[in-house]
């Protein structure tokens, strides 16, 4: 296998099948990249169960970058259908690379090999989410072909409980700084 252009000589960084021992340390490595401050309101939650649960039901959609034996990098995803729509469709739920081994080619790594599957199953479009201002991970996902082709906003409301006090939030940014 030849090295990557952006990848340092005499690295070896082998993409391949997540098998059931890499999930602690796939969950772990998750922690440090998605639970960080600088992704606080992700409206999904990156747990264990996340980890267990794409493992269980797509696990040929399941990828860690491997160096020296240490997992430097994984993805999870998935694929389903729509009714009414021929296509299939496939999903990348979470894709992370070790802070400090970024911007090596290892997340341009997984991602082509995690098309390639997919592409094999008979994919016809892939979708990715992300939050807005996560800027790193938008150029990324730019780079590898992705548009910004569907606007989906979320919205949010506090469920106050009885006898609680307090002003209704005017929009989710002050929402965001005063919880
Ligand atoms: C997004 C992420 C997976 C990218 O992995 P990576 O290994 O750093 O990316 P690569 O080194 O393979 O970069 C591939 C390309 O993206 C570009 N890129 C990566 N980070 C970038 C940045 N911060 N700004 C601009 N471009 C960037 C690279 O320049 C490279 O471009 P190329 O295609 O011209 O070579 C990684 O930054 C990460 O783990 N981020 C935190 C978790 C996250 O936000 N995941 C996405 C939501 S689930």
């Amino acid at each position: 296998m030849g090295l990557m252009n952006n990848e340092p000589r005499g690295s070896h960084i082998v993409i391949r099948d997540m098998d059931i021992d890499d999930m602690a340390t796939v969950f772990h490595l998750g922690e440090t990249l998605f639970t960080s401050g600088e992704l606080p309101i992700l409206y999904r939650t990156w747990d264990a169960y996340e980890v267990t649960n794409y493992f269980n039901t797509d696990p040929d959609f399941c990828l860690v970058a491997e160096e020296s034996g240490d997992i430097v990098g994984f993805a999870l995803g998935t694929t389903f259908e729509k009714e009414g729509s021929p296509w299939k469709y496939g999903y990348l739920a979470w894709i992370g690379v070790k802070e400090g081994q970024q911007n090596r080619g290892i997340g341009k790594r997984l991602y082509r090999e995690l098309e390639r599957r997919m592409k094999e199953e008979g994919v016809r479009m892939v979708i990715v989410d992300s939050e807005s201002d996560n800027k790193d991970a938008l150029a990324f996902f730019q780079r590898r072909g992705f548009s910004v082709a569907e606007e989906h906003i979320w919205l949010s409301k506090i469920l106050r409980r009885k006898g609680q006090k307090g002003k209704r939030t005017k929009n989710i940014k002050n929402q965001r700084h005063k919880e």
